[in-house]
């Protein structure tokens, strides 16, 4: 897919405009604070509907105006369509081809990108939050369905909780209640746990090679994920129950957990419970690995992402490289941008140098400047 044309109003510090992004390296440029990030945020929220800065749309609202703007016209398989989301201080307008879409999963599928930020660098030593956002982030990007699930997950694990913490309601119906949401998170819980170990399980092999080739240490990478409340067993891992199976178990451990939930006023068992962690010849990489292997495991994992995504779409999805090169040495720089060059998505890479940007041919160069962009060349 090819991004042909990207327009914005009254999106942060974004002067208004309509840019012609080339069909391989667009290269951003400029000093810090311009509005680089804020352009691939523009690109990234009319893909995905969501910021990766901020959980509520409005924030990306200009100071100066009362909405925001970003439409993109996507080419795929001879098809050309105008992806539009206006968004208002209350209420967001989107629009597939001027019209309005509904369900909105229809939205998805067709406009895919892949977003790479300095702050993922150094996830695999972040909090556990910190690393099932960013799984998570890569199952929707593959599975747009997925949103869907975690947040209807996210709102019955707020009412679950909000029932075991009040002190007014009598123990019988806390019980019932309680017995409803058992069943209703236990369901969600097994869709969200199955969706991530499928996507961890096409992932490991590529990002194992990735950390190989980029690294050539010997030193093998690999990925574990601990499910609380014991719903699956380590050995399971390759074959995976069935959603019923695991729904069952969870229906299970969270009886099982009932008092101590009670107790705590929080629910114990759940995905926001599990841990997802990045290991280095078999130890945690987070205490275990030095920084620069940290960021080539990160580098390995977002170059597995990108080709798992255009293989199970048939499709490369758009890149976007939020200044990732000041923030690696020159090799793994090389191997990035070798990486680039050996694949044919569309990039779109922000720096605060164009000399960092190790590729000559086939380059757009943009300058950023005051949330004004223009073409240099
Ligand atoms: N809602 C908003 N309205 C107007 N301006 C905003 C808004 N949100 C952020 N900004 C401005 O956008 C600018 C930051 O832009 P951005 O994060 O894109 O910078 P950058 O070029 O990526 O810088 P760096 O190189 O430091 O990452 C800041 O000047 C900030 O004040
Ligand atoms: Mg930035």
């Amino acid at each position: 897919m090819l991004v042909r044309a990207l327009k914005f109003a009254g999106f942060r510090n974004l002067a208004p405009a309509s840019l012609e992004p080339g069909p391989r390296f667009n290269v951003f440029a400029g000093d810090n604070g311009q509005g680089k990030t804020n352009l691939l945020e523009a690109l990234y929220v009319v893909c995905t509907l969501r910021s990766f800065r901020s959980s509520r749309l409005k924030d990306l609202i200009s100071i100066h105006d009362e909405q925001a703007y970003v439409g993109a016209r996507v080419a795929r398989g001879g098809l050309e369509r105008r992806y539009e989301l206006t968004i208002n201080a209350r209420s967001r307008v989107v629009r597939l081809d001027n019209k309005a879409v509904r369900p909105i999963a229809r939205y998805f599928g067709n406009f895919n990108v892949v977003l790479f930020a300095p702050e993922d660098l150094l996830v695999a030593k972040g909090s556990p939050g910190e690393r099932r956002r960013f799984l998570d982030r890569a199952v929707f990007t593959l599975e747009p369905a997925f949103l869907a699930v975690a947040q209807d997950f996210e709102k019955v694990l707020k009412s679950r909780n909000v029932v075991l913490r009040d002190e007014q309601l009598a123990t019988t119906s806390k019980e019932e209640m309680l017995a409803v949401y058992d069943h209703q998170l236990a369901k969600l819980s097994a869709q969200i746990l199955l969706a991530r170990l499928e996507y961890l399980n096409r992932v490991h092999d590529i990002f194992a090679k990735a950390f190989e080739e980029i690294t050539r240490s010997g030193l093998p990478a690999s990925l574990s994920y601990d499910a609380s409340g014991e719903v699956v067993e380590k050995s399971e891992s390759r074959a995976l129950p069935t959603l019923e199976d695991l729904e069952t178990r969870y229906l299970e451990a969270m009886m099982s957990s009932r008092r101590a939930d009670l107790g705590r006023g929080s629910t114990n068992v759940g995905p926001h419970r599990d841990i997802l962690l990045f290991e280095l010849a078999g130890q945690a990489a987070g205490t275990f690995a030095s920084q620069g292997q940290l960021r080539a495991m990160i580098l390995a994992w977002k170059t597995a992402e990108m080709d798992l995504l255009a293989k199970v779409h048939e499709d490369p999805p758009a890149l976007l490289l939020d200044d990732v090169s000041s923030e690696l040495d020159p090799k793994r720089n090389e191997y990035l941008f070798e990486f680039l060059r050996e694949r044919d998505n569309q990039c779109f890479i922000s720096t605060t140098h164009p000399k960092f940007v190790l590729l000559e041919e086939d380059r757009r160069d943009f300058s950023v400047e005051s949330g004004r962009i223009e073409l240099v060349s």
